[in-house]
């Protein structure tokens, strides 16, 4: 039986990933939350792991009288990612907070489910490096990026013309401007129901920038082979052209378990209930993606052309913290994409190969960003 570990439990990767876990036979070792203790708790109730992991100490009172143990902070998921006997580690943690477990849980040899897109974006160079060197693989969790490493199985790489991402375009796609959106607005996403970070990171379509960056490390291909697509309609989830023209797809409905449950059974499948029916959609509609109107996507292909620079890392810190600000409502929409273009020209990131010296990296650099916002965005 699988021995898993999910990071990240009570967030809608978490959730999506314990009802899949439900349909399974395997041994939920442990679950992790940052404050929501309330749902986490019921996650407890319903598969008993052994450990959890939750963000404040003070938090740990809520769940005294329950048979587990309790660890605390990013030391906590790390040691999570240090158990013997865990298999896999399904990442579903937000942010930067991912990199550590992604890098602990390769280490240790753990096969990492990895929804944690920024765990890539950040550092792909080490994360890819060391799953080679452990022979583990990065299996990726995000529904494209799942897409594309279906249309992949068995192929080789010489025949490949160029992979492409689909993007449903976000709620605000056809919009003729930024001006005087609001939080609400930016939430309101289209077709998926999502975390607030990755739901405005839709509507900046840095979302897409960070698939971008993230397909770069996981499957090897250029800035040139990898290219945008909108489809609004969010069923071809990506695709793969070939040589000959050939283009091979994935459809599905849009629910991540689908993508998550491949994950944890590839190459076999699991029986789902959610079903396309292709007799009944009327129509798939594909568009340019507009770089002018989203120059998020610049960036990413930016950073993936000047990869020795880790922009990455810099990219992801930058919108981290404008993300932050906007949700505060201290900036305006607009004000993420300045932000971004500016931390890109400004901020140098010091190189490193050292996992621990990218996250001291990740630290200096927020600090000098959130000065840069605070000087030059926030509202008075
Ligand atoms: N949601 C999707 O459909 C989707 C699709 C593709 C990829 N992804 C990627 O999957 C990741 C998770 O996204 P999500 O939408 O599931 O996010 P989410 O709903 O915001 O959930 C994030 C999870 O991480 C926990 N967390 C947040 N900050 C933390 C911190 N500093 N330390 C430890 N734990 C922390 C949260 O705990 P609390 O609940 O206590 O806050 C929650 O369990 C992101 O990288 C996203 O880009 C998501």
């Amino acid at each position: 039986m699988q021995r898993v570990v999910v990071l990240g439990s009570t967030g809608s990767i978490g959730v999506n990933t314990l009802d899949v876990l439900s349909h399974m036979d395997v041994e939920v070792v442990a679950l992790s939350c940052n404050r929501n203790v309330e749902l986490l708790r019921k996650q407890v109730e319903q598969f008993k792991p052994e450990y959890v992991c939750i963000g404040e100490n003070a938090d740990r009172e809520y769940l005294k009288d329950l048979p587990v143990k309790v660890l605390i902070g990013s030391d906590g998921l790390v040691e999570l990612c240090n158990l013997e006997n865990v298999d896999v580690v399904v990442n579903g943690l937000v942010g930067s907070a991912g990199l550590l477990p992604s890098y602990t849980a390769l280490k240790n040899k753990k096969t990492l489910a990895l929804a944690n897109k920024e765990s890539l974006v950040i550092a792909g160079n080490i994360l890819t490096k060391l799953s080679k060197k452990v022979k583990k693989e990065i299996v990726p969790v995000d529904s494209e990026h799942s897409a594309i490493y279906q249309c992949l199985e068995g192929r080789k790489k010489e025949d490949i013309e160029r992979i492409i991402l689909t993007a449903s375009g976000g709620p605000f796609f056809g919009k003729d401007s930024f001006e005087g959106i609001t939080v609400k607005d930016a939430l309101a996403h289209p077709n998926w129901n999502m975390g607030k970070k990755i739901t405005i990171d839709s509507a900046t379509m840095m979302n897409k920038g960070f698939e971008i960056i993230e397909a770069y490390w996981l499957f090897d291909f250029g800035g040139d082979k990898i290219s945008v697509v909108i489809h609004p309609e969010s069923i071809i989830h990506s695709a793969v052209e070939f040589i000959d023209g050939s283009i091979i797809a994935q459809l599905a409905d849009h629910d991540m378990r689908i993508p998550i449950a491949y994950a944890l059974s590839k190459p076999r499948r699991i029986k789902l209930s959610n079903r396309i029916l292709l007799d009944e959609l009327s129509k798939l509609t594909f568009k340019k993606a507009n770089f002018k109107k989203f120059p998020t996507l610049a960036y990413a292909y930016k950073a993936v052309e000047n990869i020795d620079r880790n922009l990455g890392l810099v990219l992801n810190v930058a919108d981290e913290c404008a993300v932050e600000y906007f949700l505060e409502g201290k900036i305006d929409f607009v004000d993420i994409f300045d932000i971004l273009r500016r931390s890109m020209e400004i901020f140098e990131n010091n190189q490193s190969s050292d996992i621990f010296a990218i996250m001291d990296e990740i630290e200096r650099l927020k600090r000098e960003i959130v000065e840069l916002i605070n000087k030059d965005y926030v509202r008075v």
